[in-house]
C-alpha cells in the first residue's frame, strides 16, 4: 500500500508528531510506503510529492510546524479539477490513499473527496479546540500554555504599574483558549464569542478588581463581540466606536476600559506566537496516539473516517461527525470561571 500524507489549514504544534507516528507504525507494522504531500491540497492537485521514510521523521515529535508545509487550498475551488483531477494524479503516482491532517475546512474537503471516491483517512487538528468530534485537539494545550505564560508575565508588569492589562488570544469562533488560559492565570474578566458582554460590564469588573488593589487582567478571544454593538463589526473600515479599525478586539477594548474606569490600560495581542514552537508533552502524546491509530485505520481501510479522542480513548468517527456545528464553550463552563471574577 502506498499512502500520501498532507497537512492543511493553519499550522499547529503537534503536526510533526502525527506524521512521525503514522510513518513509524505504518512502515514497521504494516509495510506501508509513504510519500509526503507538499502544502496541503495544493500538493495533491499539482502532484508535489516526496518520499517519506523513517529517516525523514527522525526526532520530529518535539518539533513545531510541519515538515510537509501547509496551505488553505481547497481542491474544489477554481480550476483545480476536484476529485477527478486528484484521482488522476494519485493513480499516476500509484498512491492508494491519503491521510489528511487538518481542521474544519480540511475535513470538509476530505469528506467531499471521500464521497467522490478518493480514499482518505483524517486526523483532526486545531489550536482553537473547536471540532466537536474530538474531546481535545492537539495544539490546544500548547496554545493555552503559551498564553498562560504570557499572562503571568503581563501580570507582573501590570502589578508594578497598577495597570489594567488586556490580552487578546486566538479563537475566531470559540473561546476555549481564552477560557482555559484565563482560568489558569487568574484573569479578572474573560471575554469569549459565546458570551457577549457590554463595555459597561467589562469596565465594572475592571473597577472592582482595581478597588481590591489588583492589577486587572482582561483576557479576550479575537472573535469576541461587544454586546449591543454587533452591527458595528460589519463595517470593514470602522470599529465599534466609529474610529478607524486599529487591529484586534484587544486594541478596541483597552482605550475604552481606560476611558470609563480611569485605570491606565495596555493591550497585548499574542497572535501567532500561540501556534509556534515546540508542542507540550500532552500534545506530543495526543498527536502521537492519533498518528498510531491513523496508521491502523489505513490497513483497516477505514476510508471516510477520522481518528478522534473520546475520554481517554482514540476512536474512529465518520468525517460528517466533525462537520457542521462547532464545539463551543458551554455556558456552565463560562459561569464556573465567572464565579472567580469577584
Ligand atoms: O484556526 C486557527 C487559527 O489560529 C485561528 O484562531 C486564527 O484566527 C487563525 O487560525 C489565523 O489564521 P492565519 O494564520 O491564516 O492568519
Amino acid at each position: 500500500m502506498k499512502i500520501g500524507i498532507l497537512t492543511s489549514g493553519g499550522d499547529c504544534p503537534g503536526l510533526n508528531a502525527v506524521i512521525r507516528a503514522i510513518v513509524l507504525k505504518g512502515t514497521s507494522a504494516y509495510d506501508i510506503e509513504f510519500v509526503g504531500i507538499r502544502d496541503g491540497w495544493r500538493g495533491v492537485v499539482e502532484g508535489d510529492f516526496f518520499p517519506l521514510t523513517r529517516h525523514e521523521v527522525k526526532g520530529l515529535s518535539k518539533v513545531g510546524g510541519t515538515i510537509l508545509g501547509t496551505s488553505r487550498t481547497n481542491p474544489y475551488e477554481g480550476d483545480r479539477g476536484g476529485a477527478e483531477n486528484i484521482a488522476k494524479t494519485l493513480y499516476g503516482h500509484r498512491i492508494d490513499g491519503i491521510v489528511a491532517i487538518g481542521g474544519e475546512g480540511t475535513l470538509a474537503a476530505a469528506d467531499r473527496l471521500s464521497k467522490d471516491g478518493i480514499k482518505v483517512v483524517g486526523v483532526p487538528k486545531t489550536i482553537d479546540n473547536d471540532l466537536r468530534a474530538t474531546d481535545y485537539s492537539f495544539g490546544f494545550d500548547t496554545a493555552v500554555n503559551i498564553a498562560t505564560d504570557a499572562m503571568d508575565r503581563l501580570r507582573t508588569t501590570g502589578d508594578s504599574h497598577q495597570r489594567c492589562m488586556v490580552a487578546e488570544v486566538m479563537g475566531r469562533h470559540v473561546g476555549w483558549i481564552a477560557l482555559h488560559s484565563g482560568i489558569a492565570s487568574g484573569a479578572h474578566v474573560i471575554c469569549i464569542p459565546e458570551v457577549p458582554l457590554s463595555i459597561t460590564e467589562i469596565a465594572a469588573l475592571v473597577t472592582s478588581a482595581h478597588d481590591r488593589g489588583r492589577a486587572p487582567l482582561v483576557v479576550v478571544s479575537e472573535g469576541f463581540k461587544l454586546k449591543g454593538m454587533e452591527e458595528a463589526y460589519s463595517d470593514k473600515g470602522l470599529d465599534a466606536f466609529n474610529r478607524p479599525r486599529l487591529g484586534g478586539i484587544g486594541d478596541l477594548l483597552a482605550p475604552e476600559i481606560e476611558r470609563i474606569t480611569g485605570v491606565e490600560t495596555r493591550a497585548t495581542i499574542l497572535g501567532h506566537i500561540q501556534r509556534g514552537g515546540s508542542p507540550s508533552a500532552f500534545d506530543r502524546v495526543l498527536a502521537t496516539r492519533l498518528g498510531l491509530h491513523a496508521a491502523d485505520a489505513l490497513v483497516s481501510e477505514a476510508w471516510g473516517h477520522m481518528v478522534a479522542l473520546r475520554g481517554t480513548d482514540i476512536v474512529r468517527v465518520p468525517f460528517s461527525d466533525a462537520l457542521g456545528e462547532l464545539n463551543t464553550v458551554p455556558l456552565y463552563r463560562y459561569e464556573e470561571a465567572a464565579a472567580l471574577f469577584g
